[in-house]
């Protein structure tokens, strides 16, 4: 069984959401949070962007315990030094440097050549190396680069020190072919790459960041980076919580596991969503309002008589107490009659099948059905007689 170790990037990468912006107290409690959550690396923010990022960032390298803190730094040694003065009092000082290595950002971006990247991309790792344990460096839009070149430097970066090598899909245009491929072609290509732990890095712009990350556990990550709410730039990062759920649920495929205190993760979404101000959708997979809830008649009828028919995650698995079956105009007598004995209303069996026609007029103009309606309509009936 492999051991994928969740680098959570809600606070950075997550906070790069258009309109996200966490205040000191936001952070560390989104911090202490994840750390009930069991991530195992918690990335605090990018301590070089501001005073308050680099506060943040010190403060919850100091005060969590359970999780490796880490920090981002552009291949810029005074972004090096500013990320170790935030770091270095925490349990296991990490650094997060990066350099983009594509063919578009090196021309129009950078305007560096290839031997160019690698220069900087080795020399910061080097210098970032003397002072931090553990140095991981990320390919900036990986997955657009040549893939001879990506093995090159990434070779150059292990022998200049990186413990950690992560392969950004920065703009979620891989599929989830290619960008298995990737990971396949560097374990095939670098000669140093079974002395790092290989991560993944992706962006949803097209609705495949957590299938590509799934393909790059298949091939060989056994880090995967993304934020809770899959919030974060544009479409966002990769969303944990499917991740780790998609690993416990198909377990016999994948074969792999976290550490995640999975039951933390509702709570975990909940605190994220309010704090940031970002709604869950209501349809979102793992965490959303519905994904638990069953309207229609025959799933209802499907559920009540045996849960796996239409569920394949438990909602007590990720911390949500529900009632999953929600009333509606879809809804058939079985789960009707269901509600009305869960709510202790006494309605003789020759009464129900009158009363399940008027909760069908009622419903078919009303959205849901809520307990109150359902009261309503067996009062109105006992008082009809
Ligand atoms: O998406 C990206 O490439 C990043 C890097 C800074 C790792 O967030
Ligand atoms: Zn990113």
């Amino acid at each position: 069984m492999q051991t994928i170790n969740i680098f959570d990037t809600t606070l950075r990468d997550g906070e790069q959401s258009a309109g996200v912006n966490l205040n000191f107290s936001e952070k560390l409690e989104i911090a202490k949070q994840l750390e009930r959550l069991n991530v195992n690396i918690i990335e605090a923010g990018f301590p070089a962007a501001s005073k308050g990022d680099f506060s943040s960032v010190k403060s919850i390298a100091e005060t969590v315990n359970n999780a490796s803190v880490t920090g981002l730094a552009r291949a810029v040694l005074t972004d090096i030094d500013a990320a170790w003065d935030a770091l270095k009092g925490g349990a296991e000082p990490r650094l997060h440097t990066f350099l983009a290595t594509s063919p578009i950002h090196r021309d129009y971006k950078l305007k560096m050549s290839k031997e160019q990247v690698i220069e900087t991309a080795v020399e910061t790792v080097k210098y970032a190396a003397q002072r931090f344990p553990i140095v991981q460096w990320s390919a900036e839009d990986a997955s657009r680069t040549e893939l001879p070149y990506l093995a090159e430097i990434v070779e150059k970066v292990i022998q200049a020190g990186a413990r950690v090598i992560n392969i950004p899909d920065t703009v979620g245009y891989a599929t989830p072919a290619e960008y298995g491929a990737i990971f396949k072609y560097l374990k095939e290509n670098v000669p140093s790459i079974n002395k790092v732990s290989l991560s993944a890095h992706c962006h949803d712009d097209l609705g495949m960041a957590t299938a590509n990350s799934l393909a790059a556990i298949e091939n060989g990550a056994t880090q995967i980076e993304g934020t809770i709410n899959g919030i974060g730039e544009r479409a966002g990062n990769a969303a944990l919580e499917e991740i780790a759920v998609a690993l416990y649920i198909r377990n016999d495929f994948y074969q792999a596991s976290t550490r995640l205190n999975l039951s933390e993760i509702s709570r975990t979404s909940s605190l994220v969503s309010k704090l940031t101000g970002m709604p869950v959708p209501a349809n979102k997979a793992v965490i959303g309002a519905n994904a638990y809830a069953h309207e229609s008649g025959i799933h209802q009828d499907g559920v009540l008589k045996e849960k796996t028919t239409y569920e394949i995650i438990s909602p007590q698995l990720v911390g949500v107490q529900t009632n999953s079956l929600v009333l509606g105009k879809h809804s058939g007598r079985h789960a009707f009659k269901n509600r009305l004995e869960e709510l202790g209303l006494d309605v003789p069996e020759r009464d129900i099948k009158n009363l399940f026609t008027v909760f069908k007029d009622l419903a078919d103009r009303k959205k849901e059905m809520t307990d109150e309606d359902l009261a309503a309509i067996v009062l109105e009936e006992k008082l009809s007689k």
